[in-house]
């Protein structure tokens, strides 16, 4: 990213004043020599540590993939990295994960401070940036109860079926097209998954005025400056030279010029409100009892987008990719899906989707191979803390390589292929589920930081793939024999080429 550009960029006269700055903050920190700097002097780490940018040269445009290999020489468990001016955690295997994650929980259960995350959410103050407190813990409860939980996530069902009706519309069009032309399916998948949280979060009033898209819009900037390896994450005394906080103030405006407005238009309709309550009617109707203040409540929502959209796309976007690669994967899939639903059927419903178990085992091996958020969102550690025989002390940012505990070979038999029927041997079914009970398997996290959205991006993933399988065949487009898996990183790890597929009505439909 950036910070690679700064390092290995030609010798701008700005490059060389940052560079110069830098070396006046090392100057600084190497005097200050704590007693924690002690501790981490012990911890397992790369060599190759430069000045200033410490081992941020090592970090390579798939920092997933370059930490997993720094890890296999230095530290299979856990290993320091120095990344700028912040001391960084590695945790790489299932047993260190589960240190971090359950036995000690508590103690690393933080989040560390981001100089564009506090722009952009008002303070840290939505869910997935607060620091661990009072706070934290009253927001978490507050999106889980009211918006998040199986029982409220069924309450949303017909939204949710309506949106499928709408893309099952657009691909029978696309698929009676003689020419057969391709369909777009990652950016489908993309404006699906925005318009079904679109849907419940904000209720009906943007999606029907079609100011969903400017929502995507909106977050897609979003996505991108808070994304990937900041520079005024890992240099904190820049952050107020850096351009990315200019933008994310100029973004900030933005989203408060649509919330505000919606939130308004809620708050006065709400005397003589005869509607569906959506997650807006939530928070003001809760807005005392929580004591929330606008702005937080504003930084909520945009949470919400921020933790669903992209994340459950990429989730999508690869589980096809996968089973477009996987024939007999994807035959499996549709015999279950066809079989389980009454043929003829307008489409599969959520009622549907209980006995599918195929469906639901091939989301999580697509989950295993391609976390939506390979790293998670980095942990902070708030005091001294043991973790296989190391001190990791306090006040140490924790990433966790979720990627690369699921693709361990020790753990897991053919570990980079998508297989399924894995998870449908009895024990792995029992056990390695959803919700962070197995730590190979930890796509959304485990622990008091877990996703709570794990209720709504299941339903929302399985409703909209078995019906696109249930209802079409697929085909790659004329003269493609393959489908591009190179990945890209950002905000999170996503296919970098578009998917392009054909949809096709089979015979017996
Ligand atoms: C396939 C879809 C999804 C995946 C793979 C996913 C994964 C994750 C992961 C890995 C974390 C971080 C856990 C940690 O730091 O320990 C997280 C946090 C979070 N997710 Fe999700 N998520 C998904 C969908 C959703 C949805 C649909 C929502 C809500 C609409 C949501 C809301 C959140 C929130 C609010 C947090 C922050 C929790 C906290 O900091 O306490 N996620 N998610
Ligand atoms: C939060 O919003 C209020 C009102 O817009 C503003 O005065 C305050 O400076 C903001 N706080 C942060 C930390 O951004």
């Amino acid at each position: 990213g950036r910070a690679m550009d700064l390092v290995s960029a030609s010798a701008t006269p700005q490059a060389l004043g940052l560079l110069l700055l830098f070396f006046l903050v090392a100057l600084h920190l190497a005097a200050s020599s704590s007693g924690a700097e002690k501790l981490r002097s012990k911890l397992p780490s790369p060599p190759f540590k430069l000045p200033v940018i410490g081992h941020l040269h090592l970090v390579g445009s798939l920092p997933h993939v370059s930490l997993r290999d720094l890890a296999r020489k230095h530290g299979p468990d856990v290993m320091l990295l120095r990344l700028g001016a912040v001391p960084t955690l590695v945790v790489s295997s299932p047993r260190a994960a589960k240190a971090v994650l359950r036995t000690h929980d508590h103690l690393f259960a933080s989040r560390p401070h981001s100089a564009v995350g506090d722009i952009l959410s008002n303070g840290s103050t939505n869910v997935a940036l607060a620091p661990y407190g009072d706070y934290w813990r009253r927001t978490k409860k507050l999106v889980t109860t009211h918006l998040l939980a199986a029982r409220k996530v069924r309450s949303n069902r017909a939204a949710r079926e309506q949106e499928v009706r709408l893309v099952l519309a657009r691909l029978r069009a696309a698929a009676a097209d003689t020419a057969r032309t391709a369909v777009d399916v990652s950016e489908l998948f993309i404006y699906f998954a925005n318009d079904v949280v679109c849907q419940a979060v904000l209720g009906r009033l943007p999606r029907e005025a079609g100011r969903n898209q400017m929502f995507r819009e909106l977050l897609e900037i979003h996505c991108k400056l808070l994304g990937g390896f900041n520079l005024p994450d890992y240099f904190p005394i820049l952050a107020r030279l850096d351009m990315v906080t200019a933008k994310a103030v100029k973004l900030k405006r933005r989203w408060d010029d649509v919330l505000d407005d919606l939130i308004d238009k809620h708050a006065s309709k709400m005397a003589n409100d005869d509607e569906e309550e959506d997650f807006i009617d939530v928070l003001l109707s809760v807005q005392q009892e929580y004591s929330l203040t606008r702005d937080n409540i504003k930084a909520i929502l945009v949470d919400m987008f921020e933790a669903g959209t992209d994340t459950t796309y990429i989730a999508l976007d690869y589980a096809m990719a996968e089973l477009m690669r996987k024939p007999q994967a994807m035959a499996k899939l549709q015999a279950e899906v066809r079989g389980c639903a009454t043929k003829g059927k307008e489409m599969v419903t959520e009622d549907d989707l209980g006995s599918m178990s195929y469906l639901k085992a091939a989301m999580r091996e697509a989950m295993r191979l391609h976390p939506s958020g390979p790293l998670m969102i980095p942990h902070l550690s708030v005091a001294d803390c043991g973790v296989e025989g190391h001190t990791i002390p306090s006040g140490t940012r924790v990433i966790i390589n979720v990627w690369a505990i699921g693709r361990d070979a020790a753990s897991w038999k053919d570990a980079e292929e998508f297989v399924p029927e894995r998870f449908m041997e009895e024990a792995m079914d029992a056990t390695c589920d959803l919700q962070g009970n197995d730590f190979r398997f930890l796509p959304f996290g485990s622990g008091r930081r877990m996703c709570p959205g794990i209720s709504f991006a299941a339903v929302t993933f399985e409703i909209i793939l078995a019906n696109l399988v249930y209802h079409f065949n697929w085909e790659l487009p004329e003269g493609s024999s393959s489908v591009d898996m190179t990945e890209e990183f950002g905000f999170d790890v996503h296919r970098k080429e578009r998917l392009l597929l054909v949809p096709r009505v089979p015979h017996h439909l």
